[in-house]
């Protein structure tokens, strides 16, 4: 994150100091806040650590799907767009936004002029970077000097509008299906997922599915998600005047059904039509939801302007919660481009009620969300939810509770399934920070049972698995090495399992997280056996001969200082006992040692370089947070 902010200093100025004329229609409502979003903030390198992985896309907060300007085949730790980029292939309606996971059935629309180039190497269009605007709402580029292509959204349905100029034969496609890079090394390890298309000129639709899923190597076994697709329906407001289909480059001129790989279907306008509107409504659930979430969410003949509109509406209502005195244009957009990255992951995918779930292949009614990235989200993110999007909770609770009933278990990373991307079931956490904050709203009896299934229950074969990062072919990974040592002696055992200290550590924190859930429901005695476990076990890593925290073994050595961390090291997991401070304190020498241990750890590199500048921040919470919940900050207006 530290990283990412640095570089997004740079993009501003370098970037957004050739200030771009947004046209007044698409900067309202007037938000000050809004106009300080710069997606582009935290886009730039071709690999995530050179970046924040942030995808520049145009759609409202906690949408189903995002829109972008392709500009090269995204998978796992590669985005759909990069700054530096000179081609756009297509706008892409992804379910990412970020790089950090894989897409997901994704629909793709491509306008071009003259020859029709379903492939995408084929297919890209020079774009004048000085002329591109993107915002949170609205999104312009120039294609080729042939094409103006706009680009709105709500949660389910892409708005794009081409202008074309300068051509007889103007023609927009939709893919279905690529080629699909699996896992997140080899861009030449591929899969062909079979799709369909469906055209109706009648109905000016083309419609169709796509069952890639990039992440499908590393689900666990037992909920495959066989019958996942993305859905479309892309209605246009213009007659077609021929239409197609195409795979792999070969045109199929006057078809209007296919199944197949690397598939697209296409339609052409005549000369006069030179404006086309596109609305493409996506679906977990089928082509006819598809097209009842187009009509639901962007009715036949709503202009581009007014979709944009209420788009930028709902971010400003959002971001105007907050306002900032004495800050620096920089800072602002800063400041408001972080605010509105915080309010995109878990991304709803419920559609009328009713949800696609991958972990048992089957259609229920209730709330859903994907995009728990929960290792990442538990300790910050979580909180600043709770506070700025409380009317979400009850459904994002109640959607963890759906995969714990479906699949067995409280999501880890859950990208249409579980992922088992990185470790501890935070989950517990989760649930226990809402419940204790007075979130209500969800079934208190049903979490608590999946909380201690998480703190009781271990996986499957815990003894010879080692859950490493990735593991393929094995089962929910919840918590390695509960079994083997952790119940007994408190520590997970390095030589049985990865990241074992940074698990012992986590599965302290969330044991920690689950008695203070028993206290609020009157379960005394299980608060004091998870109270007990959560404040006790971190000190077992404890090694007195050089004070930090280290990895064991199952006999009880020591696996040395650097073995068993992820994403960290002894420094940064020696302070990670935020539940017992007093007894770190204690334990490396009382309070003046432990402050200047802080020091010592913060002047070793690891500080945030704070700018000279404090604004001052005033929250404007007013409309839920603090009335709803027991979470209002103490400087809440
Ligand atoms: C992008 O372009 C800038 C300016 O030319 C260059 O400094 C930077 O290294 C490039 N980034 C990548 C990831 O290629
Ligand atoms: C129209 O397109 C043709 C071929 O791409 C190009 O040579 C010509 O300059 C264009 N005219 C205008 C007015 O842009
Ligand atoms: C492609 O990726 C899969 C899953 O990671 C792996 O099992 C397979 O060996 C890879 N194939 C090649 C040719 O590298
Ligand atoms: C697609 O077409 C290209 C170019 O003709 C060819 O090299 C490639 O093998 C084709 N892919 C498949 C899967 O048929
Ligand atoms: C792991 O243990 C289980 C149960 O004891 C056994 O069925 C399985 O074959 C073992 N797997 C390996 C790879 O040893
Ligand atoms: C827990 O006990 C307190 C005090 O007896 C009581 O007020 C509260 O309603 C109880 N809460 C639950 C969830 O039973
Ligand atoms: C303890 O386990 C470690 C790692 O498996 C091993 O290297 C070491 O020899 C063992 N020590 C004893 C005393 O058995
Ligand atoms: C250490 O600091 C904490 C927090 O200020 C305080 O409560 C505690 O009494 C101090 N301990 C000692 C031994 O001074």
């Amino acid at each position: 994150m530290m990283l990412a902010t640095q570089l997004a200093c740079v993009f501003l100025t370098s970037t957004f100091s050739e200030a771009k004329v947004i046209p007044f229609t698409f900067r309202e409502p007037v938000s000050d806040a809004v106009d300080h979003v710069n997606p582009l903030i935290g886009n730039g390198g071709v690999i995530p650590s050179h970046t924040g992985g942030m995808i520049p896309s145009t759609a409202p907060p906690f949408a189903m799907t995002r829109w972008v300007a392709q500009t090269r085949q995204n998978y796992v730790s590669v985005p759909p767009y990069i700054l530096n980029d000179t081609s756009i292939h297509g706008f892409q309606g992804t379910h990412q936004p970020a790089i950090w996971m894989g897409e997901s059935g994704p629909a793709i629309v491509v306008p071009g002029a003259g020859t029709i180039r379903p492939v995408f190497e084929d297919r890209g269009m020079a774009f004048d970077k000085a002329k591109e605007i993107t915002t949170a709402s609205y999104y312009s580029v120039e294609l080729g000097g042939q094409i103006l292509a706009e680009q709105s959204a709500t949660s389910r349905v892409g708005h794009l509008r081409f202008t074309f100029t300068n051509t007889s034969t103007p023609f927009v496609l939709l893919e279905a299906t690529r080629s699909s890079v699996i896992g997140h090394s080899d861009p030449t390890n591929t899969t062909l997922p079979v799709g369909t298309i469906n055209i109706d000129p009648h109905k000016r639709e083309i419609t169709g599915s796509n069952p890639e899923r990039q992440d499908w190597i590393i689900g666990p076994l037992s909920t495959p998600a066989k019958n996942f697709k993305g859905y479309f329906c892309a209605r246009f407001d213009r007659p077609f005047a021929s239409w197609g289909t195409a795979t792999n480059g070969t045109i199929h001129r006057g078809e209007t059904q296919r199944t197949g790989t690397q598939l697209s279907g296409f339609a052409t306008f005549s000369q006069d039509e030179s404006v086309v509107n596109v609305r493409v409504g996506v679906s977990f659930i089928s082509v006819d939801q598809a097209r009842r979430n187009l009509d639901a969410e962007i009715r036949d003949g709503t202009t581009l302007e007014a979709t944009a509109r209420r788009t930028r509406a709902a971010w400003a209502e959002k971001l105007d919660r907050i306002q900032i005195e004495g800050a620096t244009e920089k800072q602002k957009n800063i400041f408001y481009t972080a605010f509105f990255h915080t309010l995109q992951y878990p991304y709803e995918t419920s559609e009328e009620g009713r949800y696609y779930s991958g972990f048992d292949d089957t259609i229920h009614n209730g709330p859903s969300y994907n995009g728990y990235s929960i290792w990442d989200t538990y300790r910050a993110e979580w909180a600043w939810l709770i506070l700025f999007a409380p009317e979400r909770m009850p459904g994002m609770i109640t959607s963890m509770l759906n995969d714990y009933v479906e699949g067995g278990w409280l999501p880890k990373w859950k990208n249409i399934v579980e992922t088992n991307i990185m470790v501890g079931t935070h989950a517990d956490s989760q649930i226990a920070e809402a419940v204790v904050k007075g979130i209500r709203g969800f079934d208190m009896d049903l979490a608590y049972q999946a909380v201690l299934k998480d703190a009781l229950v271990p996986p499957v074969n815990d003894g010879n698995i080692s859950y490493g990062d990735r593991q393929e072919n094995v089962d929910y990974e919840v918590r390695a090495g509960l079994s083997t040592v952790y119940a007994d002696k408190g520590w997970v055992a390095n030589d049985i399992h990865s990241e074992a200290g940074s698990r012992t550590l986590d599965y302290a924190y969330d044991d920690y997280a689950i008695s203070r859930f028993a206290e609020v429901t009157n379960k005394s005695s299980d608060a004091e056996f998870f109270r007990n476990r959560g404040l006790e076990n971190p000190f077992v890593l404890f090694n007195s001969e050089t004070g930090f925290m280290e990895s064991r073994n199952a006999n009880g050595s020591w696996a040395g200082p650097d073995a068993g961390w992820t994403e960290g090291d002894k420094w940064i997991y020696t302070f990670d006992v935020v539940q017992n401070v007093p007894k770190l304190a204690a334990k490396r020498g009382g309070n003046a040692s432990f402050v200047s241990f802080l020091d010592q750890h913060f002047d070793g590199g690891k500080a945030i370089t704070s700018t000279p500048v404090n604004p001052r921040i005033t929250f404007h919470t007013g409309r839920g947070a603090c009335e709803d919940t027991a979470t209002c900050p103490t400087n809440c207006s």
